[in-house]
C-alpha cells in the first residue's frame, strides 16, 4: 500500500528547466559553440558538476578544475537571477491540486531533488508548507541515479521504501526509484520513461485513486 510521495522538482513541479536551459546556453555561448535544447535534455535531473562536465563534452572542451568550478559558479549565478524572480505562477499544471489532494487523504510528502536552489525556488512559488520532508542536492553526495536522495527522503519520513511512490520527469531519477526499490510514475514522455511504472503527461492527469489503483497490489 502506498503510504508516501516523493518528487523530483525541477520538470515535476515546477518549470525551471527553461532558466536552466538558458543558463548553460548562455555559457555555451561564451565559450564559443552552440547548445541546442535537444543536447539539454541530457543534463535533466543530472547534478550541476556532472551538467557541465556533459557540456564541455559537447562543446569538445578539456578544462581543469579551478576552470571548472568557476563556469559552474557562473552558470549558477545566472540561474539564480532566473529563479529570484519565479512566483506560483511557474507551478506547473496540476501540482498544486495534486499535492493538496495527497495531504487530504493522509499520504506523506516528501521532496527529492539534485538542486541545491531547492530552497529558493519551494520558498519563492509558495509550495514549502506542503511537504513532510525535504531532501535537496545539499544534503546529497551521490546524484540520480543514486537512490541516495530518494532512501533519505522515505528515511526522514519515516516510511519503507516499498510504500513510496517516485514521481519523475528524468530518466536518472526514474532509474534511482528502481534502484530505492520504490514504485516509479513519469511525468513527460513514455519513450524516454518507459522504465517507470507509469507515465502520464503532467501531474494534471495524476490524482489518489489513480494512484491507489495504479499500486493496489504492492
Ligand atoms: C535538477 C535539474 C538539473 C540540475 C540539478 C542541479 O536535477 O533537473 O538540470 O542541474 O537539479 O541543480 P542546481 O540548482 O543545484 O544547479
Ligand atoms: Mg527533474
Amino acid at each position: 500500500e502506498i503510504k508516501a510521495c516523493l518528487f523530483d522538482l525541477d520538470g515535476v513541479l515546477v518549470d525551471t528547466a527553461k532558466y536552466h536551459y538558458i543558463a548553460w546556453k548562455e555559457l555555451a555561448d561564451s565559450l564559443g559553440f552552440t547548445f541546442t535544447e535537444q543536447d539539454n535534455e541530457r543534463l535533466k535531473g543530472v547534478s550541476r558538476t556532472a551538467s557541465l562536465n556533459i557540456l564541455l563534452e559537447i562543446g569538445g572542451l578539456l578544462l581543469d578544475e579551478e576552470e571548472k568550478t568557476r563556469l559552474a559558479e557562473q552558470k549558477n549565478n545566472r540561474y539564480v537571477q532566473y529563479i529570484a524572480k519565479m512566483d506560483s505562477s511557474e507551478i506547473l499544471p496540476g501540482a498544486l491540486e495534486f499535492l493538496r489532494e495527497c495531504r487530504e487523504q493522509g499520504l506523506k510528502i516528501a521532496l527529492g531533488s539534485a538542486s541545491k536552489n531547492a530552497m529558493t525556488i519551494l520558498n519563492n512559488t509558495g509550495l514549502t508548507p506542503y511537504f513532510d520532508a525535504i531532501i535537496d542536492g545539499t544534503h546529497t553526495s551521490a546524484a540520480k541515479p543514486d537512490p541516495e536522495v530518494f532512501l533519505l527522503g522515505a528515511q526522514a519520513l519515516g516510511t519503507a521504501p516499498g510504500q513510496c511512490v517516485v514521481f519523475e520527469d528524468a530518466e536518472a531519477g526514474i532509474e534511482a526509484a528502481i534502484r530505492a526499490g520504490m514504485a516509479s510514475i513519469g511525468i513527460g514522455s513514455p519513450q524516454t520513461l518507459s522504465a517507470a511504472n507509469l507515465v502520464v503527461p503532467s501531474l494534471a492527469q495524476m490524482n489518489v485513486s489513480l494512484l491507489r489503483e495504479s499500486f493496489a497490489t504492492v
